[in-house]
């Protein structure tokens, strides 16, 4: 019997790998950097399916070289690199790992919010670079995180699970989002519903953005945004780059406008080299790993497997985020 022929744009953990490699004739990307565009496009043209990452981008004319491709499982719960349009046009399921990343990616939302509350990464290089001269009482002084306010845009899994993170540390949780979440969930996750983003950032000592790359969450923070948020206020995204205007950031955080902002992902990924935001001691930049633990990074492979593997066999995915491309 002939296996269907897929392409997986990076190593990932073996135990995905061998779960495909039993039903499918695979082929495996063997390189840190990302396929160029031009070879996955390449891989595409005889492929059934495709595990793809968030740096790989899976478009229209992609899909139109590939005439046999049924599935793209995408390793990751964000899906904006792929035209999800196209491939429901072409009767093409998107598979994505949500949930087993959830918790992984708050804990990371979380550390990156004590840090730039209490300034840790410029710490450290203080002390490596031997600038420890004696205890200081005015030496690095940060924000309280115990008792502060937390704003959470976009309370889906994962700003609900950082909800939970904050009234951990007895922070009043407020959160923003198109869709409210009933009063039995609130009153379970302890959190209040703000209907205005202006009063969120204006209320909040500490917000933490939560929402997908969309065309209208392209942007949702920029210099408007900033200006509306206290001088204290500790800025943390971990969603995706774009949802943030960055020149703005760069000017709050450069002016005082805010006190200081953790980032894991940035508009161009990685950040060029010369980007300002890197002259600055007030921000914390992480290359996008907030879901990097071993578990996790494991179980997001199965998960993709699974996804792969349903969709070759012409079923939709456990997790699906076009079923209407079978149906349609
Ligand atoms: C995702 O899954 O979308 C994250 O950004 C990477 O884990």
């Amino acid at each position: 019997m002939i296996k269907p022929r897929v392409f997986i744009t990076r190593i990932i953990a073996q135990e995905a790998l061998d779960k495909i490699a039993q039903d499918t004739d695979m082929g495996v990307w063997p390189e840190e950097l990302p396929p160029p565009y031009e070879v996955l496009l390449e891989k595409a043209r005889d492929a059934e399916g495709l595990v793809t990452l968030l740096s790989d981008r899976v478009d229209a004319a992609l899909m139109d070289a590939a005439p046999k491709l049924k599935v793209v499982s995408n390793m990751a719960v964000g899906y904006d690199n792929i035209t999800i349009a196209e491939a429901t046009k072409r009767h093409i399921v998107v598979g994505n790992t949500p949930g087993v990343l959830t918790e992984t990616t708050a804990d990371f939302a979380f550390t990156l919010l004590m840090a730039a509350a209490r300034h840790v990464v410029e710490a450290a290089n203080y002390t490596s670079k031997g600038r420890w001269k004696t205890w200081g009482p005015k030496i690095l002084l940060g924000q309280d995180i115990h008792n502060a306010t937390l704003g959470i845009i976009g309370l889906g899994r994962i700003g609900a699970e950082v909800a939970k993170r904050g009234r951990g540390f007895n922070m009043k949780v407020l959160y923003y989002d198109e869709i409210r979440r009933s009063e039995e969930e609130e009153r379970r996750l302890g959190v209040e519903y703000i209907p205005d983003l202006a009063k969120l950032l204006s209320s909040a000592d500490f917000i933490s953005v939560h929402v997908p790359l969309l065309p209208q969450t392209h942007h949702l923070i920029g210099a408007a945004e900033f200006a509306m948020m206290k001088p204290t206020a500790v800025f943390i995204n971990t969603s995706r780059g774009p949802v943030v205007d960055q020149k703005a950031l760069y000017e709050a955080l450069k002016s005082g406008q805010i006190f200081t902002a953790g980032l894991d992902v940035t508009e161009v990924e990685p950040i060029p080299p010369d980007d300002p935001l890197l002259t600055l001691d007030n921000v914390i930049i992480a290359p996008h790993i907030a879901s990097a633990s071993f578990t996790t990074r494991k179980n997001m492979a199965l998960m993709a497997a699974e996804n792969l593997l349903a969709g070759l066999r012409g079923q939709t995915p456990p997790n699906c985020v076009n079923p209407e491309a079978l149906t349609g």
